[in-house]
C-alpha cells in the first residue's frame, strides 16, 4: 500500500496557495485602488481649489489696483481746480509727489472740453493733442470714470489710460493719466504658479492685455476661447490638443478684462505620481509577502500532512504484519500442539525400545547394533522436532511480559556471552559500542535476550566466517527511544526479501538448520514489549537490525 509521489497533496498545496492568495490579494488590491482613487480625487480637488485661490487673490488684487488708481485720479481731480491743473509745472510736482509713493503712473494730462489737451506732464510731448475724436473720449464723458484696453494710441507703444471727468461750472474737464504697462504687467504675472504656468489678461475681444509668457505679445489676439462674461471664478482643465492646461479664470469687476491663470497638471500633479507609484511598489510588496507567506505556510502544513502520511503507513505494514503474524502463529500454535503429543508417544516408545534392547543379549539378535542406531537416530530427530514445536509454541503463546528495569547494555552483554565462543571459532570478531548511562527501560529482560540471540545468531550465520558483528546501543531523546543496532559483514538482504524475513517458517537455510521462525517469534515479542525492529542492508556490504524501545512503557 505504497503511496509513490503524494500527488494529491501537491495538489492540496497549490490548492491552499490558491485560496490563501484569493482571499488576500483581493482586499489589498480593494485597498489599494480605493485609497489611490480617494487620494487622486482628494489632490485634484486640491490642486483646482488652489488654483482658484490663486486667481481669487489676483483677482482682488487687479481689482484693488485699478480702485487705489481712479480714487487717487478723483482726489486730485476734486481737490484742485481746472486752472490750478492747468498749470503745468503745478502738475509736474504733483505727478511726481503720486510718483514717490507708487510709481505706477507715468504721466499726466488735462483736457478740456472740446478733447485737447491742456496741459501735459510725463516722457512723451503730448501737450495740444486733440482727443476729440478717439472713443474714450466720448466714453469718459458718459461714465465720468474709464479705464482703457490696451492701445497704441500716439505714443506708438501698448498702453492704457484711466481718465475721470469733472464738472466744474457748466462746463467740464478730463484728468487722464496712463499707467505703466511694465509695473501692471508685473502685478499679473506675479502669481505663484510653476515653469509651465502662465497668467495674463484678456479683452471682451479676447486681445492680450497684458503678454502671455509663452508665445503670444500683448495686444495679439489670444487662442483662448472667447469666454462670455461670468462672476466668480471657474477652473477648468484641458482646452487644447497638444498641452494639457488646468485653467483658473476670473472677470475683473473694476473693467472687464478676464484674467487667465493656466498651470500644468503634470507639474502640479507630480506628488500624486510619486504616490502612485509608491503605492503600486507598496501593494508589489505585499504581493510579494503574501505569496511567500503563502508558500511558507502551505510548505509545513504538507510537511506535516507528509510526514503523518509516512507514519500512516508505516503502521498500516506493522499492522499488515501483525495480523499475518497473528493468524499463522495461531495455526503454528495449533500444529505444534497437535503435534506434540505423537511425538511424545514416539519418544516414549523409542525409550521403551531401548529399554527392552538392553535386557536382550546382542550376539542373539541378528541386526543388533543397527537396531540400536535405528533408535538412536529416532531419538535424536524426535527431540530436534520437539524443539521446533517448542518454538512453535513459544511464538503463538500469549506471554504476558514482565515490566521491570531493563538495561540494555547489560542484556546485550549477558547475550553476547552465549555465542562468543562461536564467533571465535568462526574467526568472528565481535565489536560493541555500548552508550554509556543508557536510561534504563520498564521491559522483560529474559524476552529482549531473546531477541538479540535470535538478530546475533543470524547475524553470525550470515557472516559465516572472518567477519565483523557489531552491537551498538544508543538513545534518541526525540522519540524517547533506546535502540540496540546489531550489524554484520555478511551477504545482506536483497531488496525483495526484506518484507519476507518476519514471515513465520520464511527461511534461506537448509532444512535442519534453520526454522525461520527466529525472526518472525522476535517481531512478535518487540511488538509486545511496545518497540519496533527495523532492518536495514545492503547487498554485498551486511545488514543493520535495530531494535528499539520505549524508555517510557505506555501501559
Ligand atoms: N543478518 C542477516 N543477514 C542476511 N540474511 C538474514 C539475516 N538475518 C536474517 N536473514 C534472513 O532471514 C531469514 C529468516 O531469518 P529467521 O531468523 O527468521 O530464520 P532462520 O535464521 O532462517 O531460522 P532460525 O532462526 O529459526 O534458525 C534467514 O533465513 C535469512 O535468509
Ligand atoms: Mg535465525
Amino acid at each position: 500500500m505504497k503511496t509513490n509521489g503524494y500527488n494529491y497533496i501537491k495538489k492540496l498545496q497549490i490548492e491552499i496557495i490558491a485560496i490563501v492568495l484569493f482571499f488576500s490579494l483581493i482586499p489589498l488590491f480593494a485597498l489599494g485602488s480605493f485609497l489611490y482613487f480617494q487620494f487622486t480625487q482628494t489632490y485634484t480637488q486640491k490642486v483646482t481649489n488652489n488654483l482658484r485661490t490663486i486667481v481669487d487673490n489676483k483677482k482682488k488684487a487687479l481689482d484693488m489696483f485699478f480702485e487705489e488708481r481712479v480714487s487717487q485720479l478723483k482726489t486730485i481731480a476734486y481737490t484742485h481746480s481746472y486752472k490750478e491743473l492747468s498749470d503745468e509745472d503745478y502738475i509736474r510736482s504733483l505727478l511726481s509727489a503720486v510718483q514717490s509713493s507708487s510709481n505706477s503712473l507715468i504721466d499726466l494730462g488735462i483736457i478740456n472740453s472740446d478733447g485737447e489737451q491742456v496741459a501735459y506732464t510725463g516722457h512723451y510731448n503730448l501737450k495740444g493733442v486733440n482727443y476729440k475724436n478717439e472713443l474714450w473720449f466720448h466714453e469718459v464723458m458718459f461714465k465720468e470714470v474709464y479705464i482703457s484696453d490696451v492701445f497704441m494710441g500716439f505714443r506708438r507703444f501698448p498702453h492704457f489710460i484711466i481718465a475721470v471727468m469733472r464738472k466744474e461750472e457748466g462746463s467740464f474737464w478730463i484728468l487722464r493719466a496712463t499707467i505703466d504697462s511694465n509695473i501692471f504687467n508685473l502685478l499679473v504675472q506675479s502669481v505663484q504658479i510653476a515653469e509651465k504656468g502662465d497668467a495674463y489678461l484678456l479683452n471682451s475681444e479676447n486681445i492680450l492685455q497684458t503678454p502671455s509668457r509663452f508665445g503670444k505679445q500683448v495686444m495679439e489676439p489670444s487662442d483662448f476661447p472667447k469666454t462670455p462674461l461670468f462672476t466668480g471664478t471657474t477652473v477648468r482643465e484641458n482646452f487644447s490638443e497638444q498641452n494639457r492646461m488646468i485653467v483658473g479664470m476670473s472677470w475683473l469687476e473694476k473693467k472687464n478684462w478676464l484674467l487667465v491663470v493656466s498651470e500644468d497638471p503634470t507639474e502640479a500633479m507630480t506628488p500624486l505620481f510619486r504616490t502612485r507609484t509608491m503605492v503600486i511598489l507598496l501593494i508589489a510588496l505585499g504581493v510579494m509577502l503574501i505569496v511567500t507567506g503563502a508558500y511558507i505556510v502551505s510548505r509545513s502544513i504538507i510537511r506535516e500532512l507528509i510526514r503523518s502520511e509516512r507514519q500512516k503507513a508505516a503502521l498500516d505494514a506493522n499492522l499488515v504484519q501483525s495480523s499475518k503474524m497473528a493468524a499463522l502463529g495461531k495455526l503454528a500454535a495449533g500444529v505444534a500442539h497437535e503435534l506434540n503429543n505423537p511425538l511424545a508417544l514416539i519418544k516414549e516408545s523409542a525409550g521403551w525400545l531401548k529399554d527392552l534392547l538392553e535386557e536382550e543379549e546382542p550376539d542373539k539378535i541378528a541386526n543388533f547394533k543397527e537396531i540400536e542406531k535405528t533408535v538412536n537416530k529416532i531419538d535424536l530427530h524426535v527431540e530436534r522436532a520437539k524443539s521446533v514445536t517448542h518454538r512453535m509454541l513459544g511464538f503463538g503463546r500469549r506471554f504476558e511480559p514482565v515490566s521491570e528495569d531493563t538495561d540494555l547494555n547489560k542484556v546485550a552483554e549477558q547475550t553476547l556471552s552465549f555465542l562468543e565462543n562461536e564467533a571465535l571459532h568462526r574467526n568472528i570478531a565481535i565489536e560493541k559500542d555500548y552508550l554509556e548511562n543508557l536510561p534504563s527501560v520498564k521491559s522483560d529482560s529474559a524476552q529482549i535476550q531473546q531477541v538479540i540471540l535470535n538478530i546475533t545468531d543470524n547475524a553470525i550465520d550470515a557472516v559465516g566466517k572472518n567477519g565483523t558483528v557489531r552491537m551498538k546501543t544508543g538513545y534518541d531523546p526525540k522519540k524517547e527511544e533506546v535502540f540496540l543496532e546489531i550489524s554484520d559483514t555478511g551477504p545482506g538482504i536483497p531488496k525483495e526479501d526484506l518484507d519476507k524475513i518476519f514471515d513465520p517458517f520464511y527461511t534461506t537455510k537448509t532444512s535442519g538448520e534453520g526454522t525461520g521462525l527466529g525472526l518472525s517469534v522476535s517481531y512478535s515479542i518487540i511488538e509486545k514489549l511496545g518497540g519496533r525492529i527495523l532492518v536495514d542492508s545492503t547487498r554485498g556490504k551486511g545488514s543493520v537490525f535495530t531494535v528499539c524501545l520505549p524508555v517510557r512503557s505506555e501501559k
